[in-house]
């Protein structure tokens, strides 16, 4: 589903930064060769992720679903020098594809890459976040927040993807749709939760940036 028409997405992205060589490329790659392509951010809200992770500054991220590693690369430009992002996903058959993109995008040094079922790997992670991106299987996210809650430096960002989910999150039969059904709880709970100030942003799928108290 498109929330603008076709002719204002295309003029949206037209004045928004280009789309990277390498990531264009890696689209390309991930179009013909990996399952379900319409997962990768994309242009646009690759260029969005990339400025947002520039104007946080963040020291250390967390990415909860790496898939291709489109985000991972966009948020890894952003990073300062010293800056990390340690991306997860649960899918083995991805991680020869993502390291041959890390390395060609010259960002290999900033991306750590774990291959495991997030819920698991997460709290076993002695670290603390600035900025959390949630794009994994929606059922859990309101899971991944409660984890990743506690892990969230003040100040820090989670941004959490496809919110809107095509607008199923509005439509009176989602009952069959554990995903939109899961969704509505979450947005639900963002908007409730007194440690975080949430705004949702109609941003390709629905993205929601939330700050922490
Ligand atoms: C929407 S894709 C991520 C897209 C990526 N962030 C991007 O923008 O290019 C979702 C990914 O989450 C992964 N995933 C699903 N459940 C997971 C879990 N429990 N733990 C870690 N990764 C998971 C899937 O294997 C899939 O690659």
């Amino acid at each position: 589903m498109h929330f603008l028409s076709e002719v204002l997405e295309k003029y949206v992205a037209d004045h928004s930064e280009d789309e990277p060589a390498i990531l264009k490329e890696l689209s390309r790659e991930t179009h013909l060769k990996v399952l379900r392509p319409r997962m990768l951010s994309g242009h646009f809200q690759g260029r969005v992720l990339s400025l947002l992770t520039k104007i946080v500054y963040p020291k250390s991220v967390l990415e909860i679903g790496t898939y291709t590693g489109y985000s991972a690369i966009c948020i890894a430009e952003g990073l300062p020098e010293n800056g990390k992002i340690h991306t997860i996903d649960v899918n083995e058959e991805l991680v020869e594809f993502q390291k041959k993109y890390f390395k060609k995008s010259g960002f290999q040094e900033k991306i750590v890459s774990y291959t495991g079922d997030a819920l698991d790997l997460i709290p076993e992670m002695d670290l603390k976040f600035d900025l959390v991106f949630i794009d994994a299987d929606k059922p859990n996210y309101s899971n991944y927040f409660d984890i990743i809650i506690e892990k969230m430096n003040p100040g820090g960002i989670i941004l959490s993807d496809n919110v809107l989910w095509s607008g199923k999150v509005i439509e009176e039969h989602h009952k069959n749709d554990k995903s939109a059904t899961a969704l509505i709880a979450y947005n639900k709970k963002l908007k409730e939760d007194p440690r975080v100030e949430t705004v949702l942003l109609p941003i390709r799928d629905g993205l929601t940036i939330s700050r922490v108290l």
